[in-house]
């Protein structure tokens, strides 16, 4: 199916986050069910709705994205017995799942009702499904009387956008509206479970990890071996997992191990480097900030505190783009928790390059 962006003003609402002014929310709600297209933020990151029931809505997104469209949708939904008009059927761990963590950063897959069309799941025969925790997100959806199936709201192939500034820097002009809600708060997109596999499947690591999904299931949750996977052997079952994402357009390395050595590796590096005549960036805990010569340091948080370093990773690599470096040596950040997450991103953006010291 072919499609045209059009270029059109592109209205940009602030909103308070928590309690969104009326007008506003009806004024966006009503562009939706017109069959327009609106960014809002949720609690991962900035979304980008249409009608998720309405195949032209599906073919403008994936034509304001950029996006190729056999990747599919997530629908966004306000209330659970939304779910019923979407999936043909509800797993018993979909409902475990749901009063666990909707509203909240999981992404749940179920086989599609035919209430759903296959443009909106990029013709796969199910269905992701998320209840956004984030007020004007909520609101939006209720407004519109629609449910919002909405992808990240950035140009395809960048990074996902945290600020609205984000959103406008890609999709002005080929968009409604955006509604400004302020930075995210968490700042990786949702966890995907699979619950059309045989066991619970990850798809996508996120802030809520497969410990947390299979103490809730009580039963054991797997994880994609194609997400792990460095080379092309294995291919990840969410199409969206398998595009090049999240590449600033520069080269960047991954240097990982104990601190000091990893300091003094990638000082070298930054020396050869601007030796060569090229400008360098170096991302960088606030731990060690300050123990870097390069041209530009980045700064992504304290080492301890990993929500941080989350929900600051586009916004840097966003900058590196920013600041025109031809080099970035970025440091591992293996949290406890949400380091699974956190690296999955990091090495995409790296292209796998890692360099152990
Ligand atoms: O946090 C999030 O999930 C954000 C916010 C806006 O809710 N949304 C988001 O959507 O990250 P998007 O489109 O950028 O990523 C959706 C991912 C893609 O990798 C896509 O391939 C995968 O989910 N996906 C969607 N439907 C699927 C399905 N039926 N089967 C397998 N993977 C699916
Ligand atoms: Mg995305």
């Amino acid at each position: 199916m072919e499609s045209k962006v059009i270029d059109m003003e592109t209205l940009i609402k602030k909103v308070d986050s928590e309690h969104p002014d009326e007008r506003a929310m009806e004024e966006a709600g009503q562009l939706i069910a017109a069959g327009e297209l609106v960014a809002f933020p949720t609690e991962t990151v900035y979304g980008l709705g249409g009608d998720a029931l309405r195949p032209e809505a599906a073919a403008k997104i994936y034509a304001a994205k950029g996006r190729p469209s056999d990747n599919p949708l997530i629908v966004h939904i306000a209330d659970f017995s939304d779910l019923e008009r979407v999936a043909r059927e509800i797993p018993p761990q979909a409902r475990k799942l749901a009063e666990a963590f909707w509203p909240g950063p999981l992404t749940m897959i179920v086989w599609k009702s035919d209430a759903v069309p296959s443009a909106t799941t990029g013709g796969m025969d199910t269905v992701a499904v998320r209840m956004p925790n984030h007020p004007v997100a909520l609101e939006l959806i209720r407004k519109s009387g629609c449910l919002i199936a909405a992808p990240s709201a950035n140009t395809s192939g960048r990074p996902s956008p945290t600020e609205a500034q984000h959103v406008a820097e890609d999709l002005s002009g080929r968009i409604a509206m955006i509604l400004d809600g302020g930075p995210v708060g968490i700042g990786i997109e949702s966890t995907i479970i699979d619950l059309t596999e045989e066991k619970p499947m990850v798809l996508r690591p996120g802030y809520i990890t497969p410990k947390m999904l299979s103490e809730v299931l009580g039963e054991e949750v797997v994880i994609d071996p194609g997400i792990i996977a460095a080379d092309d052997t294995r291919k990840p079952k969410a199409p969206g997992m398998k595009y090049k994402h999240y590449a600033p357009k520069a080269d960047m390395v991954i240097v990982d191990g104990q601190e000091n050595a990893v300091v003094d590796k990638i000082n070298e590096l930054v020396r050869q480097k601007q030796a060569e005549g090229m400008k360098v960036a170096v991302i960088a805990t606030e731990e060690t900030t300050k123990r870097y010569d390069a041209d530009v340091v980045l700064c992504i948080g304290r080492r301890s505190d990993e929500d941080a370093i989350a929900q600051h990773l586009y916004r840097i690599l966003r900058e590196c783009d920013e600041l025109d470096v031809g080099e970035i040596y970025s440091e591992s950040f293996q949290t406890p928790r949400i380091g699974q997450a956190i690296m999955n991103r990091l090495l995409k953006a790296a292209g796998h390059t890692v360099l152990q010291v």
